[in-house]
This record gives structure tokens, sequence and C-alpha cells, in this order.
């Protein structure tokens, strides 16, 4: 039988495999947060990850980058074990993704042009001689050349997410990865990012997987949608088959509704 392993993802000419989680457990002190998640990324495709508060999506994204090794189970980029990997050989992998972090995570003692030169210089020996243009490149993709200058304090939520994006985009990675994208914007904002996603996903043909709680922005940039539910996915498929998709574990986060173990629960709050 295989193992996890033995086996190295096969390159499907039709749909290769960029990215593979099998068998990944993870669990921090009693808490079990993975238990057993496999999950393919297709080369070209943006993959959307939902799931309720803690369920583990961001803790899927590190373990992509190699920022968590799974308990149990194998991660692999290509055919090569990242969660094998050492720190050396995980420098040299890393360039090839861009992560959108959780929180934007800029450096607000740096101008935008330096947040963006900052990971361009963190690996080069030398400061390239077209660093200037490829900053000036990248903002223009998110629609923000000419605010090389500011800092990041002087700019809107929307803008600074923006640059955070030109920032994930600097080493021209292969796969980017988006960590809750559009939280904590207004929908006209968050639908900037979204088109964002889908033209990088388009100019500059990565594969995507986006983590949100934001249906409409799944909708929006999605090939396919997986959703975790106590540590598995409980769906995979695309964005038509979910609206349709009969298991009530979705049709709630889905509808954006509470689910029936959590209204029991408060029917036996006292207020
Ligand atoms: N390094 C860590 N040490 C201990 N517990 C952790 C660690 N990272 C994550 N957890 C726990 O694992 C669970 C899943 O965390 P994770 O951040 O992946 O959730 P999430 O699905 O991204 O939630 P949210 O939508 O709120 O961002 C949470 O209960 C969290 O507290
Ligand atoms: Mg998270």
């Amino acid at each position: 039988m295989a193992t996890a392993d033995a086996n190295p993802p096969s390159s499907d000419p039709v749909s290769e495999t960029i990215v593979e989680l099998r068998g990944v457990h993870k669990r921090f002190g009693d808490l079990e947060v993975l238990r057993g998640v496999d999950l393919k990324l297709r080369r070209g495709e943006a993959t959307v990850v939902i799931g309720e508060s803690g369920a583990g999506k961001s803790v899927i994204l590190k373990h992509i980058v190699g920022l968590l090794r799974p308990d149990r189970g194998a991660v692999y980029f290509g055919d090569e074990r990242i969660d094998q990997a050492n720190e050396r050989r995980l420098a040299k992998i890393r360039p090839r993704f861009g992560f959108l972090f959780q929180m934007g995570a800029l450096f607000d003692s740096l101008t935008v042009g330096e947040n963006i030169a900052f990971p361009i210089l963190a690996h080069a020996r030398t400061r390239p001689p077209d660093l200037d243009q490829t900053v000036a490149r990248k903002l223009r993709m998110v629609g923000l050349d000419g605010t090389q200058p500011k800092h990041p304090a002087e700019l809107s939520g929307g803008q600074r997410k923006r640059v955070a994006l030109a920032r994930a985009i600097a080493r021209d990675p292969e796969v980017i990865l988006y960590d809750e994208p559009t939280t904590g914007l207004d929908p006209q904002r968050a639908d900037v990012i979204n088109e964002l996603i889908r033209k990088l996903q388009r100019e500059l043909e990565v594969t995507s997987i986006v983590v949100t709680h934001d249906m409409a922005s799944a909708y929006k940039v999605a090939d396919r949608i997986v959703m975790l539910f106590q540590g598995r996915f409980i769906f995979d498929g695309s964005p038509d088959r979910i609206r349709e998709c009969p298991d009530q574990r979705v049709r709630d986060f889905v509808e954006g509704r509470a689910g029936e173990d959590v209204l029991r629960s408060l029917r036996n709050i006292e207020v």
C-alpha cells in the first residue's frame, strides 16, 4: 500500500499538482487542529479555503510554506517534501511562495517602497540595479505606483493590503497564499482586493490559495472551494457545486447561520 512517505505526487500534465498535503495531522497540546488533511493545489488554479474561526485555516497555510511541520503526514512542493526540508533548504524554496499574512504586517517604520524592496534585499548579496523599477512595477500591479515615499500609517486599510500584496509578489512567486485578504475592509474595498487576486491570477499565471470567511470573496475568486470542519475537509468542489451542496454543515457556513450545536448551547445560557 502507498504510504505518505513513499509516493511523491505524480505529474499529471492536465492538472499538475504543485502543492500537496497528504494525511496532515497537527495538534497544539490537547487541541487537535488538523486530523488528516488531504489537499492538492493544481498549478494555475485559485483554491479558496473556508471554515469557521479557529478551524485551522491559517495553520494549513503555515504548513504549506514550512512555518509549521505536521505531527504526521507529508507536505510536498512539486516532488520535494517541505516538511522534511531543513532551514537552509526552506530559505531556498520560500521565495517561490508569496504570503499575504492575516494581519497585513507591513513594517511601519519603513516607507512603502522600502517595504516592497525588503524581501528582495533580504535575499540579494548586492542591491539589484533595477530595484526601483521592480518596486514601481509591483506597485503598478496593485494600482499604487507613486506611493513609494509614504509610510504605511498614511494609507487606508485597503491601500495597506494592496501594498502587502505588492510585497507578496516582490520575488515573482509561483504560489500566492492569502490569509483573510478582505477582512476589515468595506465591501467596495474588499472587491478591489478580489479583483486584484483575479488579475494576478490571470497575468502572473500563479497558483493561489485564499483563506477567507467572506463568501462574496470566495465566489468571486475561486476556481475551487474547500471547507475545513473539525480538522478535515468536508467539501471540495466548484463555487456552483457548493451553492447546491446538501450537507447542513456546509449550508450553515455558506448561508451565515449559526450551527445547530451552537444554537443548542445558547438556549442553555441564562441571561
Ligand atoms: N502556534 C500555535 N500554538 C498553539 N496553538 C495554536 C498555534 N497556532 C494555532 N493554534 C491554534 O490552532 C487553532 C487553529 O488556528 P488557526 O489560526 O489556523 O485558525 P483559523 O481557522 O485561521 O481561524 P481565524 O479564521 O480566526 O483566523 C486555534 O485554536 C489556535 O488557537
Ligand atoms: Mg486564520
